[in-house]
């Protein structure tokens, strides 16, 4: 089929490759033309694993082109709408400028019969507005609200097999004719039996918020729980293990630590408290804010427990900071709690060295002021304290022998839960986990 993908970030560049992948015409169209260069060198504009494999992969078959003109939508049976919804500034609601101006510069380029899917998450009511916007230009098109549900790190193979398709349709039909369309853009992962879903519109763009609000409600659960470990000596690790060996509740998503950041979890969680304020049903999600104000809490917990690793005072200590993105496998720092916990540590008079693998780029155009280092041994040099903040592999396997040997104080603060501290106290360390004892 031929497809265009309008939005070539994280979703969008993913999103337009696995397409190609299945054997699509594809066009990618972003206005940023950076972005676009690099795609078109076979290069992610991010770091997403196997995303490069796939460029390069797909490079030379005639199949994938990316350009900065709307107009090579022309042609296409179907556009998928793939650009940021960020939240708005100094408020809680989502930003919808970029998908309006996306909707309407599309609009212009669409014929009967085309198919216009959107992917982004957006509060709900956004999908039958832009449809009456459709209707008057194009009414012989169809809106479909197509969400989706990738993790960044797993991008590739969440979009080539994802759990489930979701169609949201004007009439919720199962007959509409762009059932159809999109069955066959998708053919190759229905084949292999993903279960595909049919709702009105609404339900499909609630489907997105629900059920990342319920991710973060997990996560920000297991964190209440580590509060209440860490008043009375719990474990909060071996909690999660015992609770989620019920398979009614399950061990996913039970990962206590300094808590959820990234693109996705905070701002969805907030636009949704927004958008069901307008709708006068605030009362419903009113538990999502304590949702919020747990995830927060994690971040100041850090900057406690460190300023009592080292004594009380955290002037002039040297804090070795381990990880910058928002989680492993991924060069994005929006809302990283890690970040956010180095920049309050540096705040507080700690003098502060902050490590990545892959983030250190995009970490310091965020915090210029915080110095940043490549390199994990010159990062641990004469350390006062270690904080694990991102659980990269690397730092999940630190030898705690060969580490002693590179810092001036055996402290280690894991915001991860992931060493295993009986290992790391025999070797000298002073070791502290979130809601471990
Ligand atoms: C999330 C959703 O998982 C995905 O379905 C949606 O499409 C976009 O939002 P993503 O933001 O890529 O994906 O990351 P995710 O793996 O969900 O992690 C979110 C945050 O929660 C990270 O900061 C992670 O470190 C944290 N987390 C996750 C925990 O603190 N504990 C856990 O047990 C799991």
């Amino acid at each position: 089929m031929r497809i265009s993908v309008i939005g070539c970030g994280y979703l969008g560049a993913v999103h337009a490759a696995c397409m190609a992948k299945l054997g699509h015409d594809v066009v990618g169209i972003d206005l940023d033309k950076n972005k676009v260069d690099l795609l078109s060198q076979g290069q992610a504009p991010f770091y997403e694993p196997t995303l490069n494999e796939l460029l390069s992969e797909l490079e030379g078959c005639g199949r994938l082109r990316f350009t900065t003109e709307m107009a090579a939508a022309r042609g296409s049976e179907v556009h998928f709408v793939c650009v940021g919804t960020p939240q708005k500034r100094g408020e809680n609601g989502a930003d919808l400028r970029f998908v309006d101006a996306a909707v309407e510069a599309l609009i212009g380029q669409v014929a009967p019969g085309d198919v216009i899917a959107g992917k982004s998450t957006v509060p709900v009511g956004t999908a039958a507005r832009l449809a009456e916007l459709l209707a008057e230009t194009e009414p012989g098109a169809t809106l479909v609200w197509n969400p989706e549900f990738l993790r960044e790190g797993h991008a590739v193979t969440d979009t080539l097999n994802p759990d489930r398709f979701v169609y949201g349709l004007p009439d919720g039909s199962e007959d509409h004719p762009a059932v159809a369309v999109l069955d066959m853009v998708y053919a190759t992962p229905l084949g292999s039996g993903t279960p595909r879903l049919i709702t009105d519109y609404a339900t499909a763009e609630l489907v997105k918020t629900a059920a990342n609000s319920f991710l973060a409600t997990k996560i920000s659960f297991i964190n209440a729980m580590a509060e209440v470990c860490e008043a009375t000596g719990g474990d909060v690790t071996k909690l999660a293990d015992a609770i989620g060996l019920d398979d009614r509740i399950g061990r996913k998503f039970l990962n206590a630590g300094i808590g959820f950041g990234g693109g996705c979890l905070p701002k969805d969680i907030r636009a949704f408290m927004a958008r069901a304020g307008e709708l006068g049903a605030d009362q419903a999600l009113t538990f999502l804010r304590e949702v919020d104000a747990i995830n927060m809490r994690r971040r100041t917990r850090v900057v406690e427990l460190t300023r009592e690793l080292c004594g009380g005072s955290l002037m002039g200590q040297r804090i070795a900071v381990l990880g910058a993105a928002f989680k492993p496998e991924s060069d994005d720092v929006r809302d990283s709690p890690a970040l956010s916990a180095a920049a309050q540590l540096q705040l507080q008079g700690a003098v502060v060295t902050v490590t990545d693998p892959q983030a250190l780029d995009n970490a310091a155009k965020r915090f210029p002021e915080l110095p940043m280092e490549p390199d994990l041994e010159t990062t641990l040099h004469k350390a006062d304290a270690v904080l694990l903040l991102t659980e990269w592999r690397q730092y999940r396997e630190l030898d705690p022998h060969d580490t002693l040997a590179l810092v001036t104080a055996p402290r280690i603060l894991d915001g991860r839960n992931v060493l295993d501290p009986a290992k790391w106290r025999a070797a000298g360390w002073t070791y502290k986990g979130l809601g471990r004892p």
